[in-house]
């Protein structure tokens, strides 16, 4: 039985003000939900500051990004050591924003996480598709390359210690959710695909849903097999709605 995973990516939102008391009331109102891991991604220069707050909760937490190079000169770049010293415990992959705002490509991706799993951290690897790739059936064939392009060079076994996290691109910051059928149909298929190469592998990792999530269609989406929690944009940013959406999972 999989575990439900729900992570807040803050995007780039917070101050150490109202990072304090987001996660004061988050804390606060988290403490009957032990059924569910909670982790938080803020923004890299506060990393220090929640590390702090939340060390000693059952709340963990993770970067948005990172750097493919192991260190050096990388101008503006964080390195996963650094994140390991501030006992990140997630690292998010190749969030859509990161592929088309900052050319990430597949290949670059599937460096990054191997970068994570090297260091022992668990890369939480975004996949997704856009509108017209949608619309021009190509999901699926989508989502699969971005898969296969991590497989190719970690293999199976890199999805030993990870997570997935489907995020089609249109529902992000959009509020059109996928439905609970579409999204479920697509996670499916990606578990399909690696219990191709590994049942075992397949039936553990964590699969998230993500693009508008809120309290009001957490439960729906939550509540279908394949759909282990979620990843969480805006809503993330609002303790109650946030813990309510917490609350939802299995
Ligand atoms: P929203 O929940 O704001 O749609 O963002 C989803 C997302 O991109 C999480 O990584």
């Amino acid at each position: 039985m999989r575990q439900s995973l729900v992570v807040a990516n803050w995007k780039m939102n917070g101050s150490l003000a109202s990072n304090q008391a987001l996660l004061d009331a988050i804390k606060q109102g988290c403490q009957d939900v032990s059924h569910v891991q909670i982790s938080i991604c803020p923004p890299a220069v506060y990393l220090a500051q929640v590390s702090q707050l939340l060390t000693g909760s059952a709340i963990s937490w993770g970067a948005q990004n990172v750097s493919h190079e192991a260190g050096g000169a990388f101008t503006g770049e964080i390195a996963v050591s650094m994140l390991a010293e501030l006992q990140c415990r997630y690292v998010i992959i190749g969030h859509s924003e990161r592929r088309s705002l900052y050319a990430e490509s597949d290949q670059v991706v599937a460096e990054k996480f191997a970068r994570v799993r090297n260091a022992g951290l668990i890369p939480i690897l975004c996949v997704g598709e856009t509108l017209s790739e949608r619309e021009s059936n190509q999901t699926e064939a989508v989502v699969l390359r971005q898969l296969d392009a991590v497989l190719a060079s970690e293999g199976i076994a890199g999805f030993h210690q990870a997570v997935i996290a489907y995020e089609p691109v249109w529902a992000i910051g959009t509020g059109k959710t996928a439905s609970r059928e579409q999204a479920q149909a697509v996670h499916a298929v990606i578990r399909q695909h690696l219990a191709k190469q590994d049942a075992a592998v397949a039936e553990k990792i964590q699969i998230l849903y993500g693009g508008s999530v809120k309290a009001n269609n957490a439960t729906e989406l939550f509540a279908m097999p394949d759909i282990d929690g979620g990843l969480i944009g805006g809503a993330s940013l609002q303790a109650q709605e946030f813990l309510a959406i917490c609350k939802a999972a299995r």
